[in-house]
C-alpha cells in the first residue's frame, strides 16, 4: 500500500497544518524554541546524554522532522556524543516537497537537514536511516499497530521484531488529544511505557487530564510543569 501525503495549509511563518486534524505540527511561536522547551528541556536532555555510550529517543509523531533535527542540533554540542537511536512514528509521511518547505523556516538545523531531504523516500513499515552520525528508525504506518513489532534487544533470543535498546525519553508529539485521540490512546502508551528503560522519561505539550490518566494507568509516574509560550502547562514524566 503506498503512503499518503498529508493536506497541509500554510500559515504564517510558513507553519504547516494539517487539514485532515484541524491542527499544526508545532506551535505558531517558534517550533525550534517550542521543541527545546518542552522535548528535550523536558526530558532533561542534552543533559543526560552526558557520560553515555548510546540513549534512545522515541517518538509518536514524525511530521516535519523537527523533534529529530532539533536533537541531533543539542547532541553536537556533546562531547563525547552517544550513539542515538531515534524511533518514530509516522501515519502520513510528507512528501520531500512539504518537508522542505517546513524545514526551510530553520536554517540552524543545518546540514542534517538537508541530508534527511536527500535521502527522504519513506516506504510503510520500518524504515532505517543514518543521519549526521544518528540512526533513525521511523515506522510508517499507524503506531499502534507498529508498536507492536518492536521488542526489547534484552528479550531472550532472537525474535521476530524489530530490536530496540529501551527508551530512554519519549517525545509524545500526536496532534492535540482532541482531534487525534488514537496516538494518546491508553493501550499504545502501555506498550510505551513497557519499552521504557527503568529511569526513562517522557514529555507531552498537552496537560489533559485524560491523557494523565492513561500515562499513569500505562505506569508512568506525571506532573504538571510550565508549557511554551504562553502555555500555563505541559506534562512531564518518569517510569514508574
Ligand atoms: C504534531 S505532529 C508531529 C510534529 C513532529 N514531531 C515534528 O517535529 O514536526 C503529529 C504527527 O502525528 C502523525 N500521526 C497522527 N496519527 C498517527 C497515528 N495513528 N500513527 C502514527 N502517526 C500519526 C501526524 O500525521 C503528524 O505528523
Amino acid at each position: 500500500m503506498p503512503t499518503k501525503a498529508p493536506e497541509l495549509d500554510w500559515l504564517e511563518g510558513d507553519v504547516p497544518r494539517a487539514a485532515g486534524f484541524d491542527d499544526t505540527y508545532f506551535s505558531r511561536a517558534g517550533g525550534l524554541a517550542e521543541t527545546r522547551h518542552v522535548f528535550l528541556a523536558g526530558n532533561r536532555l542534552p543533559e543526560r546524554f552526558q557520560g553515555r555510550d548510546r540513549f534512545t529517543i522515541a517518538e509518536f509523531g514524525f511530521g516535519t522532522g523537527l523533534n529529530f533535527l532539533t536533537t541531533l542540533a543539542a547532541l553536537r554540542a556533546v562531547d563525547p556524543a552517544p550513539n542515538l537511536t531515534f524511533v518514530s512514528f509516522e501515519l502520513f509521511p510528507m512528501t520531500r516537497e512539504q518537508l522542505k518547505r517546513a524545514l526551510g523556516a530553520f536554517p540552524e538545523l543545518g546540514s542534517p537537514a538537508a541530508d534527511l531531504l536527500e535521502i527522504w523516500t519513506p516506504e510503510p513499515g520500518w524504515n532505517r536511516l543514518k543521519i549526521a552520525g544518528a540512526e533513525l528508525l521511523l515506522g510508517v504506518g499507524d503506531a499502534r499497530r507498529l508498536i507492536g513489532d518492536l521488542q526489547l534487544e534484552s528479550d531472550d533470543g532472537p525474535g521476530e521484531g524489530t530490536a530496540i535498546a529501551p527508551v530512554d525519553a519519549w517525545f509524545l508529539d500526536g496532534f492535540s488529544p482532541a482531534k487525534n485521540p488514537e496516538l494518546w490512546d491508553a493501550a499504545l502508551l502501555k506498550a510505551a511505557a513497557e519499552l521504557t528503560a527503568p529511569d526513562g522519561t517522557l514529555a507531552t505539550y498537552t496537560a489533559a487530564g485524560w491523557v494523565r490518566r492513561n500515562l499513569q494507568a500505562a505506569g508512568f509516574t506525571v506532573e504538571k510543569t510550565n508549557g511554551f509560550a504562553g502555555k500555563r502547562e505541559m506534562v512531564v514524566g518518569r517510569k514508574a
